[in-house]
């Protein structure tokens, strides 16, 4: 099965044996199941840390120009998993959840607030990549870079560990299972082919 639709030409061969659904299976044993609910959807965030931790493998090879193609390719996979998101599942969460008891602000708010500064964070991330492809970048440029998206993966990591813990939760408590299983089978099947 082939989770990296439309990767970059030249680096399917690279990029298969790390990134490929077995791989992850393999080292997780983790299988996305719709008796999961919408906890099968977080092997889509399996998928993301493999291909960048590809990227960031091709830094350390110091090979730039492959480097830059599976950041831009991990950047489309980032931005269909958010519009998934956002399409499928945070407005039923807000339409069913409602506000916060605490602070009266929409349930759905946060999520939204957090995709907006990963999509600023990895924009940032994907502009500064351009100072590597410049002629023998300095090893202080490198450090920077991984830096950059060290920052990066952190927001991700406490972003992921939210919908985790929360919203794949509540929306597992606030679905029946019919309209779930529709919902979680959708997003995969968008998953796999590209969101084409
Ligand atoms: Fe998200
Ligand atoms: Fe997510």
């Amino acid at each position: 099965m082939n989770l990296q639709p439309g990767l970059p030409c030249g680096t399917q061969s690279e990029v298969t044996p790390r990134s490929s659904l077995s791989h992850r299976l393999d080292r997780h044993h983790l299988k996305p199941a719709l008796s999961d609910g919408f906890l099968a959807l977080d092997s889509t965030h399996g998928d993301l840390d493999d291909l960048f931790a590809t990227h960031q493998e091709q830094i350390i090879a110091q090979d730039f120009r492959l480097a830059a193609r599976l950041l831009n390719h991990y950047r489309e996979r980032l931005f269909l998993h958010m519009r998934q998101e956002e399409a499928h599942l945070l407005p039923l969460y807000s339409h069913r959840r409602g506000r916060r008891e605490r602070s009266g602000t929409p349930a759905a708010e946060i999520y939204y607030a957090e995709h907006r500064k990963l999509r600023e964070l990895i924009d940032r991330v994907s502009h500064d990549f351009t100072f590597l492809l410049r002629p023998q970048p300095s090893r202080l440029q490198i450090v920077a870079m991984i830096e950059r998206e060290s920052q990066f993966k952190r927001v991700l990591e406490h972003h992921g560990e939210r919908e985790r813990s929360e919203l794949y939760v509540e929306l597992n408590r606030l679905t029946a299972a019919a309209e779930r299983d529709a919902l979680v089978a959708l997003c995969l099947s968008e998953w796999r082919d590209g969101g084409a």
